[in-house]
């Protein structure tokens, strides 16, 4: 072969590779899927942040704090959103903010979330007030906000729920409304958006380590609504204690990796029970048991055990 033709030949082959990495770079680039994750600062929210981003997705990270915001900006696939999911005008600015880029949005996860514990009988209407804007109208005001770009994308809507979604303790009342509510808030909207061929699932975490009980711990003592006068004083203490240290509680990754799965995955689904122990999913299962239980009891259209067993039959094939 001659000089002159092997010459040529690199030269093709260079201009050939230089155009292939490029074509693949771009190819990347308009490949990578964006996600928004409402309360991002911590916890949960942070960890969902941290497992999404490290797999590649470009993550859209709502927080409060000048210093959050900063701290979120500096991760690789993270750009901060200031979001607070009570503000609407915040919520606006962070859809025009998001839309404003061109890239879309693949999906979102609604997982900014506030606990208010105490007795049902005392805790003023305020708190729980409080309690339902954060975790159930925050949810509602993000998803509308942003349903047009997910629509349009075909995307994935996720929400944090919980296992107190299901099970509803003593003076947990608040708390258990609110994510009762998201359980409802889930299967409404899937039904709704699978016209938009949007999917849509509700991740039910049992006890991981965050803030949250922190922050409870710092609000309730800060207000005083629940105090040594109540009638359920001698819970107090110990509720204090074991919400105000996570310390032993398990890291969060996966409830992380359920939410990518929800996300992403070619079959989503609708429920994801995500607990650190055995005895977690054994009182939340047996608690949807016996609400089952409950329903069918002494009333004219009651189903025999056998019955309800071949309804059981029947529903998992369908899952
Ligand atoms: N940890 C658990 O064991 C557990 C179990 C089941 C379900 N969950 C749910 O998981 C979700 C995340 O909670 P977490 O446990 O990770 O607690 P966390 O560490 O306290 O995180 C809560 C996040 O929500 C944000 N947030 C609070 N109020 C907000 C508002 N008005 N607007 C926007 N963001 C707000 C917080 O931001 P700031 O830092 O600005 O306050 C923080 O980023 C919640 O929905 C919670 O109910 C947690």
């Amino acid at each position: 072969m001659s000089n002159s033709f092997q010459v040529i030949i690199f030269l093709f082959l260079s201009v050939f590779s230089c155009v292939g990495f490029a074509g693949n770079n771009e190819s990347q680039k308009t490949k990578q899927k964006t996600v928004l994750v409402t309360g991002a600062s911590s916890g949960i929210g942070l960890k969902i942040t941290q497992v999404l981003s490290k797999n590649g997705y470009l993550v859209y990270a709502g927080a409060r704090r000048d210093s959050d915001l900063k701290r979120l900006d500096a991760m690789d696939n993270v750009e901060s959103v200031r979001l607070d999911v009570t503000d609407q005008a915040q919520i606006d600015a962070a859809v025009k903010k998001i839309a404003g880029k061109g890239r879309g949005l693949d999906a979102l996860v609604n997982n900014a979330g506030i606990a208010v514990i105490g007795p049902l009988i005392e805790v003023p209407v305020e708190e729980l007030d409080w309690q339902l804007n954060v975790n159930v109208l925050g949810p509602y005001r993000v998803t509308q906000a942003f349903a047009p770009m997910i629509i349009e994308s075909k995307g994935r809507i996720t929400t944090t729920g919980s296992i107190s979604g299901i099970l509803s303790g003593s003076m947990f009342g608040q708390y258990s409304m609110s994510k009762h509510a998201i359980e409802a808030f889930t299967d409404s909207l899937a039904t709704e958006m699978e016209r938009f061929d949007v999917q849509v699932s509700v991740i039910e975490p049992g006890n991981y380590a965050s803030k949250i009980g922190e922050s409870f711990v710092k609000r309730l003592e800060k207000k005083g609504y629940w105090g040594e006068d109540s009638a359920y004083a001698n819970e107090l203490a110990g509720m204090k204690a074991g919400m105000g240290n996570a310390s032993q509680s398990k890291d969060p990754q996966e409830v992380a990796e359920a939410v990518m799965h929800a996300l992403f995955s070619d079959k989503p689904k609708r429920r994801y029970l995500v607990v650190p122990n055995a005895s977690q999913a054994y009182f939340t299962l047996g608690q949807a048991m016996t609400e089952l239980l409950q329903l069918n009891q002494d009333q004219p259209y009651s189903f025999t055990r056998d019955q309800l067993i071949e309804m059981m039959d029947a529903q998992m094939k369908s899952l």
